[in-house]
């Protein structure tokens, strides 16, 4: 019989053995995977463990002080975080091919990433990488939910080519609903152990249309009322996710306060799913549409209408892009 407590205690003793007296890097996603596997390092080799985040300014509000704050106050691990919000925009200046965006993201984050390594090794012996590769990912290679062949998906602390590291993975051998588990045990926040599935692209790939900085503190602030709203109505654990999606390039004439306005519509696509293969659009609740919907073109200037996404995956994928 397995207990969460002896699956701990076992993976603690392995990570001492692989790792030694040397040091460990992990990137921190703000995933539960990541997080998970680097409070698990973090109790078996302590400030030997240095967690690497990358700030690449599409995640959505808050998320950065769930890591820098939250996170560190449950582990107490060593964090570095990398701002490089400046960077991801100049990088995509221009671009609004999906594609395109996601190869954008995952190499400059590769980048950014590695330099962070470099920094690292140059103070001390760093030798292994942390990563937060589940059982499902081993056994079907790959992973990224099955749809790698429509969308290049991107995943935090790919392995560089010219650095030498040794992995370490503590979560190989453990479903997802372990992971959560394991996480608790741990001691880490609900938010985290609970966080439901954000794409590594993040909010670029939920503007249709160019990524601006503009752009993104209008998308930033509509998702935020929405997940307020889904959280205070108690539907977190009902949904398997629902991004927002900003129509950036669509105007519309509507009138709000004093006037007539000319702005942009966001989309709502609550989704239910059981492994993001296929999902089926959510019934939410007309009271809390009708709150989201309210309180966005109330809060939100830029935006002055907002529509509900009704299709099943397949044929629409849960993103847009
Ligand atoms: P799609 O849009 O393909 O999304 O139906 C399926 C699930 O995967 C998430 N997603 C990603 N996750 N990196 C990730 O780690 C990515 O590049 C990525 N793209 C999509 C999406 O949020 C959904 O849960």
């Amino acid at each position: 019989e397995w207990t969460t407590a002896s699956i701990v205690d076992e993976q603690i003793g392995r990570i001492r053995t692989q790792i030694g007296d040397g040091r460990a890097i992990c990137g921190l996603s703000g995933g539960v995977d990541s997080a998970v596997a680097a409070a698990l390092v973090q109790r078996a080799i302590g400030d030997r463990l240095t967690c690497v985040f990358v700030d690449h300014g599409l995640l959505r509000a808050g998320e950065r002080a769930q890591v820098e704050r939250d996170f560190v106050a449950a582990t107490g691990v060593n964090l570095v975080t990398v701002d490089a919000r400046e960077r991801f925009l100049d990088a995509l200046a221009g671009v609004t091919d999906p594609e395109q965006k996601r190869k954008i993201i995952g190499r400059e984050f590769i980048r950014v990433f590695e330099q962070a390594e470099r920094d690292l090794k140059a103070k001390g012996d760093y030798r292994f990488l942390v990563q937060g590769t589940l059982y499902p990912d081993v056994v079907e290679s790959g992973g990224g939910a099955g749809a790698s062949n429509i969308k290049s998906h991107h995943n935090v602390g790919g392995l560089p080519e010219d650095l030498q590291f040794e992995l370490v993975e503590p979560l190989r051998l453990l479903f997802k609903d372990e992971v959560r588990r394991v996480g608790l045990e741990l001691g880490l926040p609900e938010t985290i152990v609970h966080r439901q599935p954000f794409p590594g692209p993040g909010l670029g790939i939920r503007i249709i249309g160019e990524v601006t900085h503009d752009r993104l503190e209008t998308l930033r602030a509509a998702d935020a009322i929405a997940r307020e709203e889904l959280t205070s109505a108690g539907l977190d654990r009902d949904i398997w996710q629902c991004p927002v999606v900003l129509l950036a390039d669509v105007r519309s004439v509507g009138v709000q306060g004093d006037g007539r306005t000319y702005g942009h519509p966001v989309v709502l696509r609550p989704v239910s799913s059981e492994d993001a293969m296929t999902a089926d659009w959510t019934r939410l609740p007309y009271d809390v549409l009708e709150r989201i919907s309210t309180r966005i073109t109330n809060e939100v200037s830029e935006v002055n209408r907002v529509v509900l996404d009704v299709t099943s995956k397949p044929p629409g994928t849960i993103e847009w892009e």
